[in-house]
């Protein structure tokens, strides 16, 4: 028997449901906040991530879906969309048009991690980017449509927390100290920990090593490091936060495993996920856009949806099954078979699922009904073709009407 690849799952309705109810969600916020969809390939060349995410990130490092194409040319299965988007945005000067671009995705992105509950080599991401602005109104106000997108499919219990990682100038610094820190300590921590500690001192806040936690608690704050001008952002930010009250905590470790982000980045993490407990992750990225090649500076800030995880958590807060089918046709014999399709067409013309019967026992169809949780059932046979009068059964209360054929579909039209 063939199997699917390790860590890549089929989505099996009824589960596919879920996912299309939390991607049309996403999509009414999404226009709400005035984002439009962006498709971008699934495939880069390899050097947009090293450059982008960068070379010294597990993404880059280790988790990476790399392979040569046959004129030699290095690819590589997205791990992430921002670098994508960016790249996009470069390459077709969208800098050129008027406003802020406002950006949203739904799809799969690849890393090759350890599989486990949450964790998918093949996972899936709902998206977003604000380019164009450094305004820390658009910081509160991506948060904000983030947190609405969790609303909207029901998650309230959620918690979400910020931290600014400073611009270039205060992360140098902030560099400076880790690294100095970390010279007497770095030789008892994890073999990663030892060579982060020299070439990239932020990302040994990333590690997820038991025994190396004690020592990262003890490592300076970033914040302590924030010069005037990132400081008084993440001050401003915060405000609009509150204003909108949207409430949060400020994580001083929070540095994000990625290494484009500047000033302000943030988590939403969710106590049904158990170990992989973060919904999403986002942040700001001022200088991605001129480390990818821009002549011109786009500074811009977005998050990722683990839909994944989105799902997991729809699923445990509420039991919901998105995709009900509303009306179970079952036509008794040929006859009433084809008079059916027509009435079967008209109720979908309502917006209705319909599922048409072809078995030709009526009991084996009224099981049929009852497992895909029908919400009426709807007989058909010769003497309903004769008289056009309809018995609708409602399966939940167990009454049933008969009507003619207008009065069964304005009864079937209200909600
Ligand atoms: P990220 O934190 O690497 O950020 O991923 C965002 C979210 O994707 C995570 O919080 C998690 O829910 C989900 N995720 C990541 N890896 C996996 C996996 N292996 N299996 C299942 N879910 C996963 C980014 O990707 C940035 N591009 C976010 C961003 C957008 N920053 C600015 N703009």
């Amino acid at each position: 028997m063939i199997q699917g690849v390790k860590g890549m799952r089929d989505i099996l309705p009824p589960a596919s449901g879920v996912w299309n109810f939390v991607e049309a969600a996403a999509r009414r916020i999404f226009t709400r906040f005035n984002y439009r969809e962006i498709r971008t390939p699934i495939l880069e060349e390899t050097v947009l991530f090293a450059r982008g995410v960068g070379e010294e990130t597990d993404i880059v490092n280790k988790e990476m879906y790399t392979f040569e194409d046959r004129d030699g040319s290095s690819l590589t299965l997205r791990p992430e969309n921002t670098a994508s988007v960016i790249r996009s945005y470069i390459e077709h000067r969208l800098d050129q048009q008027p406003g802020l671009q406002k950006l949203y995705y739904i799809g799969p992105m690849f890393r090759r991690e350890r599989p486990q509950k949450g964790r998918y080599r093949q996972f899936y991401q709902i998206g977003a980017e604000a380019i164009g602005s450094d305004s820390p109104a658009i910081d509160a106000e991506v948060i904000e449509l983030v947190v609405a997108i969790l609303h909207e499919v029901g998650i309230r219990d959620f918690e979400l927390f910020v931290n600014s990682v400073g611009s270039k100038k205060s992360r140098a610094r902030y560099n400076e100290a880790l690294q100095a820190e970390l010279k007497d300590v770095a030789p008892k921590m994890c073999e990663d920990c030892r060579r982060r500690a020299q070439s990239n001192p932020l990302r040994v806040l990333d590690c997820k090593v038991p025994e190396d936690q004690p020592i990262i608690e003890r490592l300076p704050s970033i914040l302590d490091f924030l010069d005037e001008e990132d400081r008084e952002h993440f001050r401003r930010v915060r405000e609009f936060l509150e204003d909108r009250q949207i409430r949060f905590t400020v994580n001083p470790r929070l540095v994000r495993g990625l290494d484009y982000y500047a000033r302000t980045t943030f988590e939403i993490t969710h106590g049904a996920l158990g170990s992989q407990n973060a919904i999403l992750g986002g942040g700001r990225y001022d200088r991605l856009a001129e480390t990818l090649g821009s002549k011109t500076p786009a500074p811009g800030i977005g998050f990722s949806i683990g839909e994944d995880r989105l799902v997991m958590t729809v699923e445990a807060s509420q039991a919901l099954n998105p995709q009900r089918l509303d009306v179970y046709i079952a036509p008794m014999g040929d006859t009433a078979l084809r008079h059916c399709a027509a009435l079967a067409r008209e109720i979908r013309e309502l917006d209705l699922s319909v599922e048409l019967g072809t078995d030709r026992k009526l009991k084996r169809m009224m099981e049929l009904a009852n497992k895909q949780e029908a919400r009426f059932t709807l007989i058909v046979g010769d003497n309903e073709i004769v008289s056009q009068a309809y018995t609708l059964k409602d399966m939940a209360s167990g009454d049933q009407q008969t009507l003619s054929r207008q009065a069964l579909l304005d009864r079937l039209r209200r909600p």
